[in-house]
């Protein structure tokens, strides 16, 4: 058979070959097992508080080692950092949950609890911590050993008897906390004959396929739900073997609570659950045991972190009975994003994932402006008359705004808290946009195409009343005159030139020429020429008119312009377009009115004469190969813009 092959598939998979080489020697390397005393020997006593950390400690120094601290000495975890988008308060929280409660603070003995909207990344989140724990038990930082054989993988030092227990603390200077359980107790008498020297050890990686250190618990059916589910149950097909169904051994031990012992237990839809599970995990997590069956109380040591939804929360909070319940945890909200730059990052996430989506060309504002929508749905309307909506999610978005000083949206914001706790979520958007390419059968969809589906979404969903319908219709509408005709009409503009970028600054540097020369009242040598000449007033005034700079405000305005410009140039800075805002919109438009004639050869001419048509192309070319469009794309921007143009 041929060989079909191509040399750079084969590099890859030489090079994937070796990686999975070295990733099983080095988790073969990592094994380690032998009997209680040689593990003190060999193992213990070179680590003795890296050893006996809690879950918490555990999960914190996991935390630690993926993550670095900002100037404010706040800890960002790289975890998250690729994976969740616009949600940095809630993971800053979770960070310093963490913290706190490995520092030993009471925090560490509530219940975790998620709580946001439906597709808010809680899951997501979970997911992340789970896979953190699960490469870091494979790391030397995080090994992790346990007795063999124990149901809840529990620490080895918990074999060492409470007598002997202040004599280890003055020898290795830590504490043991926790019993052993009554599986290894039982086990003990019959299998070692009660010497615990001989107890088998070994190391325990963290894998939820392998229910080691991580548990997850959905109620399928609240009112089926067994507690059992959680904490297990008498095992009758052994209770004959040891005749007892007390004897641990006939106990199935195959409760979640049991599998994420020593790490992370994960509790969906919390409050969906019996309040008899509630009061399990509560006193779980402050008690750090279970009780079950005929057995004594059995140690476990795990972090719970539960999520619910709001309106489950809303009906949990108007039980009276739940507030004493409610002081056991600890709640961090997940919102969604308000910063439609950062939603953008989720769609383009989601659907970078997806073969249907992969074959499709997006033109380079379709999940921005699906994003600007979002946003808009999730804003919550306050007093202030100022914040109008289109406003607000360019602040949110860390947008200059003309008007409103910086660090005004944190403000904003703390005046709508509930903002990001309701609206559309990042996979209703999603689903719009599979509807639209499976629909279209298209290899393209443009921003407005995507406007369309999004209407379509919302008219179609059977939950929404009529008045919301409209209202989220309106933000279609808001979205579409407030931020896609501005990008489009850019795009399309700076298409016009050869190289915008070179021509702006050009017209940037004359700008600067003459005003440096009317303030200091000289002449402006013509740069070929070598004539002397007056500065160009009319010049200035039709650049400051595109941003509508009076008569009355010119000197100031060129006085403030020029002092950046020193400033930039004190600092070894090119002065650009970038430097100030204002003037990129003064320099921009300038250019564009000159180059309109094109557009409207668009639309004028119904049938197009070769030279219309060759500068027609090679803005549709120039719009493909600099500004992300294809061909279709193009071509609707460009028709877009020239009807914008139209109605100015
Ligand atoms: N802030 C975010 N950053 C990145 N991805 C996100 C974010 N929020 C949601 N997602 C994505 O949206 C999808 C749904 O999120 P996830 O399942 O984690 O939400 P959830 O809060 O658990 O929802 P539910 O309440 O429905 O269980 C996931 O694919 C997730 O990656
Ligand atoms: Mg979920
Ligand atoms: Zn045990």
């Amino acid at each position: 058979m041929k060989n079909v092959t191509s040399p750079d598939m084969s590099g890859r998979h030489e090079n994937f070959l070796k990686s999975l080489v070295a990733f099983s020697q080095e988790h073969r390397a990592a094994q380690w097992s032998g009997g209680f005393g040689a593990f003190l020997e060999t193992i213990f006593r070179n680590d003795p508080s890296g050893i006996t950390r809690s879950s918490h400690e555990y999960t914190w120094d996991m935390i630690r080692t993926e993550g670095c601290a900002d100037d404010k000495g706040q800890l960002h975890c790289r975890l998250f950092e690729d994976e969740l988008y616009g949600i940095d308060d809630t993971l800053d929280r979770l960070v310093d949950y963490f913290k706190a409660a490995s520092a030993g603070s009471e925090v560490g003995r509530r219940l975790l609890l998620l709580l946001g909207p439906p597709s808010g990344g809680k899951s997501s989140l979970v997911i992340l911590l789970k896979r953190g724990l699960e490469e870091y038990s494979h790391t030397d930082a995080g090994a992790l050993y346990a007795i063999h054989g124990c149901p809840v993988h529990e620490s080895p030092v918990h074999l060492v008897p409470h007598t002997l227990r202040p004599q280890f603390r003055q020898t290795y200077g830590v504490e043991i906390t926790g019993e052993l359980c009554p599986y290894c107790v039982t086990r003990m008498t019959h299998e070692c004959s009660g010497d615990f020297m001989q107890m088998p050890v070994h190391r325990v990686f963290i894998s939820e396929a392998g229910r080691v250190g991580v548990g997850t618990y959905a109620p399928h059916d609240p009112t089926t739900a067994d507690i059992a589910d959680l904490v297990g149950s008498v095992d009758l097909s052994k209770v004959a073997e040891f005749g007892d169904e007390g004897d641990p051994r006939a106990w199935s031990w195959s409760g979640a609570v049991y599998a994420a012992s020593r790490g992370l237990l994960e509790m969906i839809e919390i409050l969906k659950v019996k309040r008899e599970f509630l009061y399990l995990l509560l006193t779980l997590t402050q008690e750090k045991n279970v009780k079950v069956s005929r057995f004594p109380l059995i140690y476990v040591d795990e972090t719970i972190i539960a999520h619910t939804n709001l309106a489950e929360f809303r009906k949990f909070l108007q039980e009276s009975e739940n507030e004493a319940l409610l002081d056991r945890m600890v709640i961090i909200q997940v919102p969604y994003t308000l910063s439609y730059k950062e939603e953008a990052k989720i769609y383009r996430k989601l659907t970078s994932s997806t073969q249907a989506f992969r074959e499709v060309h997006l033109d380079p504002h379709a999940l921005h402006l699906a994003a600007v929508f979002a946003i808009l749905t999730r804003l919550q309307e306050g007093d202030d008359k100022e914040a109008e909506p289109a406003k607000k999610v360019r602040l949110y978005a860390g947008e200059e705004v003309e008007g409103v000083p910086r660090g005004e949206s944190e403000k904003m914001h703390a005046r709508t808290p509930e903002e990001g706790l309701s609206g559309v979520s990042p996979r209703f958007v999603i689903n719009a946009l599979s509807n639209a390419i499976t629909q279209s059968q298209a290899r393209s969809l443009t921003s407005m195409e995507v406007l369309l589906a999004l209407k379509d979404s919302i008219e179609s969903d059977a939950r929404m009343d009529a008045t919301k319908k409209r209202k989220w219709v309106d933000f279609l509408v808001i979205a579409r005159k407030d931020f896609y005709n501005r990008w489009v009409k850019e795009d399309v503009h700076k298409a016009l030139f050869v190289s915008f970028e070179q021509e702006a600054q050009e017209l940037l540097n004359k700008y600067l020429d003459e005003v440096d020369a009317t303030l200091d009242n000289r002449q402006v040598k013509d740069p070929i020429t070598g004539e002397e000449r007056k500065p160009d007033e009319r010049f200035l005034r039709s650049v400051e008119d595109k941003i509508k700079i009076s008569d009355s405000g010119k000197i100031s305005f060129r006085q403030e312009v020029v002092r950046k410009a020193m400033g930039a140039y004190k600092r070894g800075e090119k002065f650009s377009l970038d430097s100030h805002a204002q003037l990129h919109d003064a320099v921009e438009q300038y250019l564009f009115e000159q180059r309109r004639d094109v557009l409207r050869l668009v639309s004028s001419t119904t049938r197009p004469d070769e030279e219309t048509r060759e500068k027609i192309s090679v803005v549709e070319k120039r719009l493909a190969d600099e500004y992300g469009y294809d061909s279709h794309s193009a071509r609707e921007a460009l028709n877009y813009v020239t009807t914008l143009l139209a109605q100015e």
